[in-house]
């Protein structure tokens, strides 16, 4: 990667440019600080969302998905989504044609911020949301359409199928999940929990009740881990020695791989796994999951800790190396413009974003300051409300943390 990589990137609507301007004034600020003129990130703007349609008559133009077809890394702010027939979330389509399959998501808890838990510091994971398959791939038929009919024949006659409950007035939809869609997100989670020295990992999935897509998922994860990866001791070893052995056996060889430091990987049902993060946050470090379930996951754990002002994600696809990073929450059209808005998740989007280009330094250089900002309660009108206290705006914010660096 050079040191002055060109870095395309999309304001975005609504809260995106207030967002977006301090978000570029504290990255360039922290790379100067942690490497004075050695790096720097050009910065290229691309256009999607409502600012692409007013200025060029389209949602997502040709020259934002050349630009990012030749870059590789983008970063993002929120867009609006199109409303009417025939659009597809502008999100889903950039993560789509760029077959970004690995939604990452770290959930930390920063000392300050408002949260509804008793003991918010003890939830601390990174989610890996499948983000190509599952029911996001858009296959779904509306009630009386000529494709419903059809497949909903095919289903009767040639499959047998007699389940549907009211076959007059369904919309039928699509879930494909393969093996090598599971395969290759549950690799991106257990490498990342081998390089950050993570001993947890743990598959969220709902086979009990999907046994092929759902329990595929789960059962072609453990597969993966078993042929791949001699660093992790699953939980279906377990209850295989218990069931060929004894309780005494299975427990010996899981403290035998504990005390060797493997990652210990169990699966857990997507309800069940809701109860247990507010229950047992701290059981969970790294957690690989299907596409629904971890849009569901994403956003509880971002409430937990504080809410989706301040959670981070990125898309990326570790086999070809594209990646748009990107704030999770939407363009807030309700606070627009008025200097309310939280620029954490797109800033601590972008301190990824210098992780995954190897610049750890300037990275850390930003969460600090984040973390001393928010411990001091120095925060936007978000936080401020919840905690009664003077909030700063978007700006004096992003210039705090720059006082900071
Ligand atoms: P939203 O996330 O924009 O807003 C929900 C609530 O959270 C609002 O009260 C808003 O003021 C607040 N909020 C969101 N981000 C905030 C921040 N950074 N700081 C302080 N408060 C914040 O969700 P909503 O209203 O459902 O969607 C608005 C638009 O955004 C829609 O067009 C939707 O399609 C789009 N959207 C885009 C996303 C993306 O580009 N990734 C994700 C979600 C929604």
């Amino acid at each position: 990667m050079s040191n002055t990589p060109t870095i395309p990137y999309i304001a975005g609507d609504g809260i995106g440019p207030e967002i977006w301007q301090v978000t570029e004034k504290v990255v360039d600020a922290a790379v100067t600080a942690a490497y004075q003129d050695e790096k720097k990130i050009n910065w290229l703007e691309v256009l999607a969302g409502g600012k692409a349609f007013e200025e060029t008559g389209t949602w997502l133009p040709e020259e934002t998905l050349a630009a990012i077809s030749e870059y590789k890394i983008a970063i993002k702010g929120p867009l609006t989504t199109p409303i009417g027939e025939g659009f597809r979330s502008l999100n889903v389509t950039l993560r789509q044609d760029f077959d970004l399959y690995a939604c990452v998501r770290p959930v930390r808890y920063f000392p300050g911020v408002p949260s509804p838990l008793k003991e918010p510091e003890k939830t601390n994971m990174t989610i890996f949301r499948e983000n190509t398959e599952d029911v996001y791939a858009g296959i779904e038929f509306e009630k009386d359409s000529k494709e419903e009919a059809e497949l909903f024949n095919f289903l009767n006659k040639q499959l047998n199928v007699s389940k549907v409950r009211f076959p007059e007035t369904t919309a039928l939809g699509i879930k494909p999940i393969s093996k090598e869609g599971s395969q290759r997100l549950v690799r991106s989670a257990v490498e990342y929990a081998i390089s950050n020295k993570l001993t947890r990992l743990t598959l969220v999935h709902k086979g009990n009740i999907m046994k092929f897509t759902e329990g595929g998922f789960k059962n072609w994860g453990y597969e993966l881990l078993k042929n791949d990866f001699p660093q992790t001791f699953t939980m279906k070893e377990y209850h295989d020695i218990l069931t060929q052995e004894n309780q005494a056996a299975a427990d010996a060889a899981l403290e035998e791989a504990k005390a060797a430091g493997k990652i210990i990987v169990d699966d857990v049902i997507a309800d069940n796994f809701l109860q247990q993060i507010l229950l047992y946050p701290e059981k969970f470090q790294v957690v690989a999951t299907t596409n629904l379930n971890g849009d569901y996951i994403s956003d509880a754990l971002a409430a937990q800790v504080g809410g989706i002002g301040i959670a981070p994600g990125a898309n990326i696809n570790y086999q070809t190396g594209f990646a748009i990073f990107e704030s999770t929450h939407g363009t807030a059209p309700d606070i627009a413009g008025k200097g309310y808005a939280n620029p954490c998740s797109l800033l601590l989007s972008a301190t990824m974003m210098l992780d995954y280009l190897g610049w750890n330094e300037a990275s850390q250089k930003i969460i600090n300051a984040i973390e001393v900002a928010l411990k001091d309660y120095k925060v936007t009108k978000d936080f401020a409300s919840a905690l009664k206290i003077e909030a700063l705006s978007t700006s004096e914010f992003g210039d705090y943390l720059i006082s900071l660096l």
